[in-house]
């Protein structure tokens, strides 16, 4: 088993080696001029290892090949597509910019291709693999871990793009989910490296739906002080626009200025109601309430409840009751 992970490591580095000499190439032009019109400077592509993947079925295939590499180990790692009913293979990824995703040791465990016009599917990932495994890779945390030994906090984004740009501007913490919602798994391991995460979803309302969904993970992980914030951007934005119209001082502040999780968790509750309103209080309070009974025990849970009574008139301990009883925390 161990040898064979050694052989899916090394046939991952010698793909991305492969991509990387490929953007050099003339066949890597239209890629490169791609690059270039996002506006990634050449420093960036080379600390992210960023490359081509050439428009052919078989180059990756060969070239490998000539390194004594079989094709069933390549179709195990998701390098190559094996189609059942021709028994052909064939490159899974084709006429792609190329993101090595690298566990935190920096060895290459997957990849993210990009279409360089507006083909779809957007972005290609690597499939699961036997190193691979979307729901609990982030990308950007080995490059970022390697700027900063010392990392305190991570900022978290929605795409390669992203990562990439903002490091590009010296904001070199950011990382990224693969495709996939920020998970416990996800969040757990940050926590074991950060003392902060700071959410930076894009704006667009897939974006806030991803904050409150980050916001629901995060809640029971908030233990000995470990500080969760959330960063909304303006309308149609992502960090990668925002951080190449605004440049990296203004980007800073806005993550130096992102909301507190306790704020965020009021001003939502709080979205689209009439607090004068009895009713409306009460599926506030309740909304609130049901986030609180998520938190573990501890200081912030206690600061929660009596913000929530201060803010209602309803007295804290009678809160205290309820979710003690888990009543009246349904909504
Ligand atoms: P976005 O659609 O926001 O893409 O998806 P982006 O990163 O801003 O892409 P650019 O700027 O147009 O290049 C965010 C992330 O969701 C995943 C990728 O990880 C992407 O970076 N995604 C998106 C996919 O896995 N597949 C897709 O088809 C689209
Ligand atoms: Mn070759
Ligand atoms: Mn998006
Ligand atoms: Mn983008
Ligand atoms: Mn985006």
């Amino acid at each position: 088993r161990e040898r064979k992970r050694k052989e899916g490591v090394n046939l991952l580095e010698l793909s991305a080696s492969f991509f990387r000499e490929r953007l050099k190439m003339p066949e890597g032009q239209g890629a490169r001029e791609y690059l270039e019109r996002r506006g990634l400077a050449p420093e960036v592509i080379d600390t992210f290892g960023v490359g081509y993947a050439p428009d052919t079925w078989e180059s990756l295939k060969r070239h490998l090949g000539e390194r004594g590499i079989g094709e069933a180990v390549q179709v195990e790692y998701g390098l190559l597509v094996h189609r059942e009913e021709s028994g052909r293979t064939y490159d899974r990824f084709r006429d792609r910019v190329m993101f090595p995703i690298r566990d935190i040791k920096g060895r290459t465990i997957g990849f993210g291709g990009r279409v360089l016009g507006d083909a779809k599917p957007k972005y290609l990932n690597s499939p699961e693999t036997p190193v691979f495994r979307k729901g609990r890779e982030l990308y950007g945390l080995y490059e970022a871990r390697q700027a900063d030994h010392r990392l305190e906090r991570v900022v978290i984004v929605e795409g390669y793009m992203d990562v990439v740009a903002l490091a590009q501007f010296g904001i070199r913490n950011a990382v990224a989910t693969l495709g996939t919602s920020t998970s416990e798994e996800h969040l757990g391991r940050l926590f074991r490296l950060v003392n902060e995460v700071v959410f930076c979803f894009d704006g667009d309302r897939a974006g806030r739906q991803a904050a409150t969904r980050a916001l629901e993970t995060v809640l029971p992980l908030m233990i000995d002080g470990r500080q969760a914030r959330f960063l909304f951007l303006p309308e149609g934005e992502d960090p990668d626009t925002l951080v190449r119209r605004e440049g990296s001082e203004a980007f800073q502040d806005r993550i130096t200025c992102a909301s507190p999780l306790s704020e965020f968790l009021f001003d939502q509750a709080a979205a689209g109601r009439d607090l004068a309103r009895i009713e409306d209080r009460e599926r506030y309070a309740s909304q609130v309430l049901k986030a609180i009974g998520r938190l573990p025990e501890g200081v912030l849970r206690s600061l929660m409840l009596s913000e929530l009574s201060r803010r209602t008139g309803v007295e804290a301990a009678n809160f205290s009751a309820l979710l003690a009883r888990g009543e009246g925390v349904a909504g």
